[in-house]
């Protein structure tokens, strides 16, 4: 790799490391790889080596078998070598298909990758998960291969779409919610509130690796989610029954995981588990970042549906990741009356 200026270098998993870089110019690696990205990416920065380059369909439809077969075919038609390096560049999408097709590729080659939205650089390149969806299941196929290098550019968040921006915003919350003593993430999530929605260049540069950061910890104790790992799960349950049941359209993922953080506070409230005044204070920082209460536009009988849908179908009980204050996560059995009671679901 080429010397780089770093601001931070954040290693964790064993030959995995994230920098952040300060220069656009300086972001791609140099030597021999094929880049996988998507369309809109390459509008905005149009990496070099347009031959060596795959470009997907934007969105989520592109987490699919068919683009893995299609980025096995390109590196094989470009010869790439088991020591060569595939270079994700590009929002989670990019990052889960192209790691998941180089961990397979040649039974694994270099993988780098350069994640260009918020959610990307805080959570999705990081952790070593690769993943696509199949048989109309998200994320029922992957890896865990965690890449050589995250590389990350907080400039390259300029172009992104303030719906994308809001996204990734809720999982940096999240992250400064599961470590409030880490990094100082909170302070700065209650402090610099202005600069962080006009994108402030220098509260990027620490609110990034920050939440990279807290992410990382957590993974590298854990990297195949046999415990805690399962934490930063934290309002996903909720949250993806949502996404389901509005067809991954309505809502963004980030507007999914924030509402079902407070609702797994209400659940938590509701069971005497968590400390009413984190809950209050956690509603408020959400609502301060945008995410206030909304008309959900869907029945709350399919909401319960598809989270009772998704534990059977991982084999498990109704158990939910609850807070029982900051910082502190428990995972909990929960029964129907509670649910319902959170859900407004009113029986009888
Ligand atoms: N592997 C993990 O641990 C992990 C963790 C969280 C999420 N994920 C996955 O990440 C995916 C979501 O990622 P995402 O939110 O980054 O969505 P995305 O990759 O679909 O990107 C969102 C949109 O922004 C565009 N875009 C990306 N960067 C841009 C930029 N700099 N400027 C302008 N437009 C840009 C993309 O083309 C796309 O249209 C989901 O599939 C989710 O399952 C994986």
């Amino acid at each position: 790799m080429a010397a780089m200026r770093k601001i931070a270098s954040i290693p964790f998993l064993e030959g995995e490391s994230a920098v952040l870089h300060v220069s656009e110019e300086e972001i791609l690696p140099s030597g021999e790889f094929v880049t996988v990205t998507d369309k809109n990416i390459v509008e905005f920065f149009a990496p070099a080596d347009s031959n060596r380059m795959l470009k997907m369909p934007p969105g989520e439809t592109a987490k699919a078998w068919t683009s893995v077969e299609k980025i096995l075919n390109f590196a094989l038609s470009l010869s790439l070598g088991r020591d060569g390096m595939m270079l994700g560049f590009g929002g989670g999408v990019v990052c889960d298909v192209t790691a998941f097709a180089a961990s397979i590729y040649m039974r694994g080659c270099r993988l780098v990758l350069v994640p260009t939205t918020l959610l990307s650089m805080v959570d999705a390149a990081i952790g070593g998960k690769t993943g696509i969806n199949f048989g109309g299941s998200k994320n029922i196929l992957g890896t865990f291969y965690p890449a050589n290098e995250v590389r990350i550019c907080p400039k390259l968040l300029r172009t992104l779409p303030d719906w994308e921006y809001k996204s990734g915003l809720a999982e940096v919350i999240k992250h400064a919610m599961l470590e409030p003593k880490k990094y100082g993430l909170l302070d700065i999530l209650l402090s610099r509130r202005e600069a962080i929605l006009s994108r402030d260049s220098r509260i990027l540069n620490r609110i990034i690796p920050a939440a990279a950061k807290i992410k990382a910890d957590i993974v590298s104790a854990d990297l195949r989610e046999q415990g805690r790992r399962a934490y930063l799960n934290l309002g996903h349950t909720f949250g993806h029954a949502l996404e389901g049941a509005t067809n991954f359209i309505r809502w963004s993922h980030g507007e999914a995981v924030a509402w079902g953080i407070k609702k797994a506070l209400d659940l938590g409230e509701r069971m005497g588990i968590t400390n009413p005044d984190w809950a209050k204070f956690s509603r408020r920082l959400f609502s301060e970042y945008g995410f206030d209460d909304v008309n959900l536009e869907v029945e709350s009988s399919k909401l319960k549906e598809a989270m009772i849908h998704d534990k059977k179908k991982q084999g498990g009980e109704l158990r939910f990741i609850l807070m029982r204050d900051a910082g502190e996560v428990t995972v909990e059995k929960v029964n129907q009356f509670d649910l319902d009671s959170v859900l407004e679901i009113r029986n009888g």
